[in-house]
């Protein structure tokens, strides 16, 4: 399994998924998109594979967000293909549990992604956010609802109307994250955490899965829709535009 921004490490009995572009913080581009939807379709089949644990390369970020500078070119008719979404859909479908190992920055579309795993661990350099309003969009991969279902609607709405970034205590008060560890622990946690899963009952394991799922994972259709209309939107204003290039002259000017 070669791919140009993910590694894949086979372990004894899980997978893990490391989000490879540290340069600019693991951001998500399409490659990146294509290359996990490949990944996750290969593991899913992988009869080795009963879990998988994702990471971020570097030490700053799981991942820091869609990739802005891509982003930037989008239009409506991008946003209704509901590229990210249709992805982190897929992860939260994975047959086996699934356990983000936060380090430093969970943003954006990071903190969505993280949000269709089973299980997020924290660090104590953990922060998370939804700061799409700062570039002119919203959420458009599952916050609404994903948010809201994990932290509750007071919060969901305080974190995407602000934009705000939260540190690791938050996270965990708040319980974006079940645990905070010390720095450089949280991936040896996770192993740990995966080795305890394993050892159980397997197929009662995946049916506790598809039973939580069932339960508290059901993707309301309707929110997507709106999430999906709405950005297409979005993508189409000059504040939209305007933010974005802030962002990415920033940028420049700091080289
Ligand atoms: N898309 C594209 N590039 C990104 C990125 C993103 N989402 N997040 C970070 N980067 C890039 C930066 O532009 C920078 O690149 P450069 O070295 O070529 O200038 C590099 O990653 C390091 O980031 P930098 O901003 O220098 O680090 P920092 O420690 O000063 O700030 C953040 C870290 C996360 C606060 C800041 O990078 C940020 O606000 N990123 C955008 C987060 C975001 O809005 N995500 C949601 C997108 S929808």
């Amino acid at each position: 399994m070669n791919y140009e921004t993910l590694k894949i490490a086979k372990k004894d009995g899980w997978a893990e998924v490391i989000f490879n572009r540290p340069e600019v913080l693991n951001a998500i581009n399409l490659a990146m998109v294509k290359d996990l939807s490949a990944a996750i379709d290969e593991l899913a089949t992988d009869e080795d594979v009963r879990g998988l644990i994702f990471y971020g390369a570097g030490e700053k970020a799981f991942v820091a967000g869609a990739d802005i500078s891509e982003l930037v070119e989008r239009k409506t008719s991008d946003a209704l293909s509901a590229i990210n979404a249709g992805l982190f859909q897929k992860i939260e479908d994975f047959p086996w549990p699934t356990i983000g190992a936060i380090q430093g920055y969970a943003l954006g579309g990071g903190c969505e992604l993280s949000l269709a795993l089973d299980i997020r661990l924290g660090s104590e350099s953990t922060q998370m956010g939804q700061p799409e309003v700062n570039l002119g969009i919203i959420p458009g991969a599952g916050a609404p609802h994903r948010l809201t279902r994990q932290v509750g609607p007071g919060m969901a709405r305080e974190l995407i109307f602000t934009g705000k970034i939260i540190d690791a205590e938050e996270c965990l008060r708040i319980g974006l994250i079940n645990h905070i560890h010390p720095e450089g622990e949280v991936i040896e946690a996770a192993r740990a955490m995966m080795k305890t899963i394993l050892k159980k009952g397997q197929m009662a394991v995946r049916v506790a899965k598809v039973a939580l799922n069932a339960a508290v994972n059901t993707v309301d259709r309707r929110s997507q829709m709106v999430e999906c209309l709405g950005q297409g939107m979005l993508f189409d204003t000059e504040d939209q535009k305007g933010r974005m290039t802030r962002f990415l002259e920033r940028k420049k000017a700091k080289k």
